[in-house]
């Protein structure tokens, strides 16, 4: 069953639909966690742990109205991630809109510790975007993606370029942080999820520089006791 997702502010509303979910969020860099009330990122080292069924089915829509989803390499170790593919019914929603079926997968990796022949390239129903911003060549990835050298904010350039506008990043807390520390970050999606953690588990970003800024409320929404905020600069 769908988990039922209500806003709390502003225009408070209950049970929304999916297009109700997605009808606010346009183009830009927006950022996607979850955390728990105390902080953590992980729980046992994934963020599974932490994700509800009203974080999953917002995930999931998320995807559904970008046209790139970029993860850093650490995530996509840790969190064992394959091929880039949204939902049977985010697939027909997507090309009912005149989208591709799936989003751009952009994997992030300045020592480009991947395996070319990994599922998430052998199996993407779209070719991949490896972005190598350390100089790295990324030669061994050109039969099965494109590859991007380049810094971070060129990278977006890049993407942008290519018509890529609606960016997704799923994280993991490295990159998030060098994306701040970029200033190309325009908003965050928050799942703050019901439990407390302790423990040494990681923020939800990090990085070498100190990269405060203000960011404006957009929404509060709720399922239960798990709250779903989207934060905007
Ligand atoms: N709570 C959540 O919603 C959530 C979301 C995502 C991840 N996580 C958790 O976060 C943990 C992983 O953390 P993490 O910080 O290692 O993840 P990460 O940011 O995905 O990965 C870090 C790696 O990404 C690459 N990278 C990031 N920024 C880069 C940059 N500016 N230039 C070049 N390469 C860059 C590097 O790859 P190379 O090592 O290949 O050079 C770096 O080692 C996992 O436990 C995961 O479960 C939680």
């Amino acid at each position: 069953m769908t988990a039922r997702i209500d806003r709390l502010w502003p225009d408070p509303a209950e049970n929304l639909t999916d297009d109700e979910l997605v009808a606010d969020l346009g183009p830009g860099l927006r950022i996607n966690f979850v955390s728990s009330i105390d902080g953590a990122a992980t729980h046992e080292g994934r963020s599974g742990g932490l994700s509800g069924a009203a974080d999953k089915r917002h995930f999931e829509l998320l995807r559904r109205v970008c046209d790139l989803v970029m993860v850093g390499a650490g995530t996509v170790r840790d969190e064992g991630y394959g091929p880039m593919r949204v939902s049977a019914a985010s697939e027909r929603w997507r090309v009912e809109r005149g989208m591709p079926g799936h989003p751009v997968f952009a994997i992030v990796s300045g020592h480009l510790d991947l395996d070319e022949g990994s599922r998430i390239f052998t199996e993407a129903p779209v070719r991949p975007i490896v972005v190598s911003t350390a100089g790295a060549s990324g030669d061994r990835f050109s039969q099965v993606a494109d590859v991007i050298e380049a810094d971070l904010p060129a990278a977006l350039e890049q993407l942008r370029a290519r018509g890529l506008t609606r960016i997704l990043c799923e994280g993991g807390p490295s990159l998030f942080g060098s994306l701040l520390a970029a200033d190309a970050v325009d908003e965050l999606c928050l799942t703050v999820s019901p439990s407390l953690e302790a423990g040494d588990a990681p923020r939800i970003s990090h990085g070498d520089v100190l990269s405060a800024r203000g960011m404006r409320l957009a929404h509060v929404l709720r399922s239960g006791d798990t709250l779903l905020l989207r934060y905007v600069r």
